[in-house]
């Protein structure tokens, strides 16, 4: 005979069992990461349900998405292997655990990580899968400018021991070097000329650790705040003098800019030199360079860009790296680049690079701006070839 305190017990369980399913509804939808569930007894595996977060995170409502196979978040940029081995997976009916290209309703592309169990109570006819899904978009690019900044500091502290150590060795050559090629009691002239170049040799060794130190220092500040409207002119006036005839110049917005900033000429000089020279080898001495000067807030972004082939895609986190180079031996020394980063960064600055829609590179210097000065009218942006 059940007692009293029995009937109460499975009268309140029955109760849990229907309270419970509410409250498992109400928690998969307030869950910050999407749900899905899949059918696995019907015709390609539709679905039979999503939570809130996944109609926020795909941009698509429940009942566009209810009783269609989930591939429809897949496009062009999904990898085929990966979609394969979540087929293989699923046939077998085993729990896979993958990162994908998707694609919101919008067209917007997220980078998916998608996690899927299997459902299975033959007693109760369930052949189902469970489907959590999370947009890691934004956590990988974290992670990468991480791992950006982490490599480029390491390779700083390497330039800079290498550098010092490199120079304590050139200043005893250089110095014995001079002496000895300019001594009363040397009369060969063929002694002389061999201690020439061995003294040639050792200045150019100093300017390669001297490029080295600059990109090791990149956290050092230059000079005094100047009108940087001026400075850049004369700067891109006189890195342009080095460019090929075939290659044309257009500044723009440069008029804009009468705020102060803290670049040092000759520093600015090295920057738009080296960019210039990247271009124009990149388009091999036939094509079109483009500065735009433009401020939003208090920073002053210059974009360098010209109508070259682009920078391959597998190099492009490589670029600023001292000696990286894909030029022929002689041609490049990969200190370019790592020279204006070193710079730049000096600057409180920064500076990336991404490909251009239709083709080319463009380079992005992002200047911090000093704060609380005047900013006079702003002038039509202007057009300049030099
Ligand atoms: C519950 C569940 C959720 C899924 N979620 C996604 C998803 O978010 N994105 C995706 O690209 N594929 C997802 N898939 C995988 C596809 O539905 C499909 O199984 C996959 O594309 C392999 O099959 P196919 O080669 O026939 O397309 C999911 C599958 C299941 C069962
Ligand atoms: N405008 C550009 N277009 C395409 N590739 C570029 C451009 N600028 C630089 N690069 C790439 O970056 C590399 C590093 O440049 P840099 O540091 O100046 O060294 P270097 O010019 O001596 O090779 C180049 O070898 C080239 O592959
Ligand atoms: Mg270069």
């Amino acid at each position: 005979m059940p007692t009293s305190f029995d009937n109460k017990a499975a009268s309140l369980s029955a109760m849990s069992e229907h309270a419970l399913a509410a409250m498992l509804r109400v928690a998969v939808d307030a869950s910050p990461v999407c749900i899905s569930i899949s059918d696995m007894t019907s015709p390609d595996a539709p679905l039979i349900f999503v939570n809130k977060e996944f109609c926020q995170t795909t941009g698509y409502g429940p009942h566009e998405v209810i009783g269609r196979n989930c591939r429809f978040l897949q496009g062009e940029g999904t990898n085929r292997d990966t979609v394969s081995q979540m087929r293989a997976a699923i046939e077998k009916r085993e729990p896979i655990s993958v990162e994908m290209m998707n694609y919101r309703r919008s067209g917007q592309p997220f980078l998916n990580r998608l996690e899927l169990a299997p459902v299975f109570n033959p007693a109760l006819g369930i052949d189902a899968y469970v489907g959590v899904q999370r947009d890691i978009t934004e956590f990988r690019a974290t992670e990468a400018t991480r791992r950006e900044r982490e490599k480029m500091e390491a390779l700083g502290r390497l330039a800079s021991g290498f550098s010092h150590e490199l120079n304590n060795l050139l200043q005893p050559i250089m110095i014995y070097g001079k002496l000895l090629s300019t001594s009363p009691e040397v009369r060969d002239a063929e002694f002389t000329e061999q201690m020439g170049t061995i003294v040639d040799c050792a200045t150019a060794a100093g300017d390669v650790t001297a490029k080295v130190l600059r990109f090791a220092r990149s956290g050092v500040a230059s000079t005094h705040p100047e009108p940087i409207s001026q400075r850049l002119g004369e700067a891109i006036r006189m890195a342009s003098r080095l460019l090929p005839a075939g290659v044309s110049l257009e500044v723009i917005g440069l008029a804009e800019l009468e705020r102060l900033c803290t670049v040092d000429s000759a520093d600015l000089l090295q920057v738009f030199g080296n960019l210039f020279r990247n271009a124009s080898d990149a388009m091999n001495g036939e094509g079109r360079i483009r500065v735009t000067a433009f401020i939003e807030g208090s920073t002053l972004s210059l974009s360098v860009s010209d109508t070259g082939p682009g920078v391959p895609l597998h190099v492009i986190s490589r670029l600023f790296e001292p000696f990286f180079s894909t030029k022929p031996p002689g041609q490049g020394t990969g200190l370019g680049l790592s020279t204006a980063y070193g710079i730049v960064h000096g600057w409180g600055g920064s500076i990336a690079v991404q490909n251009r829609a239709g083709s080319g590179a463009e380079f992005i210097l992002s200047i911090p701006l000093q704060q609380n000065t005047e900013h006079s009218e702003i002038e039509p942006p202007w057009h300049a070839s030099f």
